[in-house]
């Protein structure tokens, strides 16, 4: 009980924080919009997601108490829908992931037969203090490989890991099109073709630049404490710091 209290006061806090957003009226780009599904409706997962139903595509928000998610849902209009992870899952052309990395095992468990084959946007990072063996597991395999072995099959992108939630709710806001010299870099990381072009669609539509670092196993090098973890820089800067070709 006090942990779905806690859990509560903490959406409602996400809720309000969101509702600070500034969006445009309409998309920079033209772009197909799709439906996604949420897995972790909390700092990212609300972020992100909310990001993408103000840009038009249709989200499914997922919680395993999805009654929680319901102010969330009504703050963002009939684009914004609840459900639960299955659910999520089975309505999303694409999926974030967005859950603490300790977690993953049990995600694993109940959901790697279902994402198989989709577009998966991983967000998570595995942090010593709240992981454990994860991060062990992490810092032994690296993240990439990490994460697909949990999620086998899936089409798997890493995504929206580098930087904190608030940064992602204030450069994400209007579009990204306020910012001063330009929108921030996102740093994506997959194997799969098709999957990061998705993805990269998907960064643009949330008011950012992809930046393509390569492919799951290079992910390493956006990680969390490695160089290119933290920024808010444009795309040329960031691509500079990996040094990546321009
Ligand atoms: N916070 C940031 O700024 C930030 C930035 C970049 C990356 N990340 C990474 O993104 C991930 C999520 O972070 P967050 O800050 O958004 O966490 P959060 O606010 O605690 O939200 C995580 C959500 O995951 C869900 N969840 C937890 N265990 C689950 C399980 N076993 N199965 C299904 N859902 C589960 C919970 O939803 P229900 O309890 O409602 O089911 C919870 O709302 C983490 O890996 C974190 O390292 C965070």
């Amino acid at each position: 009980m006090r942990s779905d209290l806690l859990g509560l006061s903490r959406r409602a806090a996400l809720i309000a924080g969101l509702a600070c957003l500034a969006f445009p009226a309409m998309a920079q780009e033209a772009s197909k919009k799709i439906r996604i599904g949420v897995i972790g409706s909390g700092n990212i997962g609300g972020t992100i997601g909310s990001l993408w139903v103000k840009d038009g595509h249709e989200v499914m928000f997922s919680s395993r108490h999805p009654e929680t998610l319901k102010a969330l849902i009504e703050a963002l209009g009939s684009k914004a829908k609840a459900g639960t992870p299955e659910e999520a899952i089975a309505f999303g052309d694409a999926v974030l992931v967005a859950v603490p990395y300790k977690a993953y095992p049990e995600l694993s468990t109940s959901y790697a037969a279902a994402l198989k084959g989709k577009v998966v946007l991983d967000a998570g990072n595995a942090t010593k203090a709240r992981d454990g063996e994860l991060y062990d597991e992490v810092q032994a395999n690296g993240i990439g490989a990490t994460s697909e072995k949990y999620f086998p099959g899936a089409r798997l992108v890493r995504a929206f890991n580098a930087a904190n939630y608030k940064v992602f709710a204030k450069e994400g806001a209007n579009g990204g099109a306020d910012r001063a010299g330009g929108r921030m870099a996102i740093p994506i990381a997959g194997d799969d073709a098709s999957a990061l072009k998705v993805a990269e669609g998907l960064v643009h539509d949330a008011g950012f630049d992809p930046v393509v670092v390569g492919g799951l196993k290079d992910a390493s090098k956006f990680a969390m404490g490695s160089p290119g973890f933290g920024h808010e820089k444009t795309a040329p800067e960031l691509r500079k710091t990996l040094g990546l070709t321009p």
